[in-house]
């Protein structure tokens, strides 16, 4: 089972769930310190691409749909190929780490920093995550209490349901859910759908990102192993209107 600096985020993914309500109060240093060190074993979707992590205050995010919390995570990162999906990757992993710190999050498409800040070197700002000590319930008590679409809506692949389970319940922008899954060989193909102003395209591919960390810590859950590559397989059989993200090697 994948364990993250000693904790295991896998099982996580069956009951988390976006925490809005915070307490005003800032984290103590303690547990600021043993996310810092988390921020450490983070593990890159794409690691060929510069990224940069940055704790903020409330009043240095601003923006649409924005949760009051004591604390921010911003990402910045160099814009190559694969850069949304992997902000996604990343951030989703610390996601499902705070719970197991008592620690609620939320991402935060809407919002965006209040000032400029081009990182070490001139990376752009990507997205933010939310995160305090809870003032609601932290998890859910089932899956069924998840509000997602069926398999079947979302994959064409039969004999993985243990790995797509856990993908199937990773969060979207306004729950959307608008990615496809398809294989050919050792290779889970990830899709976005494409159209519709809500959420904007950049999310969506983020998204894809976010479940594609579900998929990987499935695949190392069940003693697999998972790696990730941008190669376009052309025709898998993926709906029509979906753009083709990255694919994951899972063996
Ligand atoms: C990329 C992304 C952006 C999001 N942006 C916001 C946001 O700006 N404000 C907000 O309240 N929730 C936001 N959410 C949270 C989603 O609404 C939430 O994940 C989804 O409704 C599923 O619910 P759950 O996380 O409780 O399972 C975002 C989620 C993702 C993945």
């Amino acid at each position: 089972m994948r364990a993250i600096n000693g904790e295991d985020v896998y099982p996580i993914i069956f009951k988390r769930k976006s925490v809005r309500k915070f307490e005003a109060a800032p984290l103590d240093e303690a547990a600021l310190q043993k996310i810092r060190t988390f921020l450490t074993t983070l593990r890159p979707l794409f690691p060929e691409i510069r990224t940069e992590l940055k704790f903020m205050g409330a009043d240095e995010v601003k923006g649409i749909f924005k949760v009051n919390a004591p604390h921010y995570l911003a990402i910045y990162s160099e814009e190559k190929d694969g850069y949304l999906a992997n902000a996604g990757f990343l951030l989703q992993q610390v996601d499902l780490f705070l719970p197991t710190l008592n620690i609620g999050s939320c991402w935060q498409g809407g919002p965006r920093p209040t000032k400029e800040f081009k990182g070490a070197d001139g990376l752009e700002f990507v997205i933010l995550l939310a995160f305090g000590r809870p003032a609601e319930e932290l998890f859910r008590n089932s899956v069924s209490e998840f509000k997602r679409n069926p398999l079947t809506s979302i994959t064409n692949i039969s004999g993985e349901d243990e790995l797509l389970e856990a993908v199937r319940l990773a969060p979207s922008a306004v729950n959307k859910q608008t990615w496809y899954f398809t294989r050919t060989g050792d290779a889970i193909h990830v899709y976005a759908g494409r159209g519709g102003l809500i959420p904007p395209q950049r999310l969506k591919a983020i998204d894809a990102g976010i479940a594609m960390c579900h998929l990987w810590l499935a695949a190392e859950n069940s003693g697999r192993k998972a790696e990730a590559v941008v190669k376009d397989p052309g025709s898998t059989g993926a709906p029509r209107d979906y753009d083709y993200i990255a694919s994951m090697i899972v063996k």
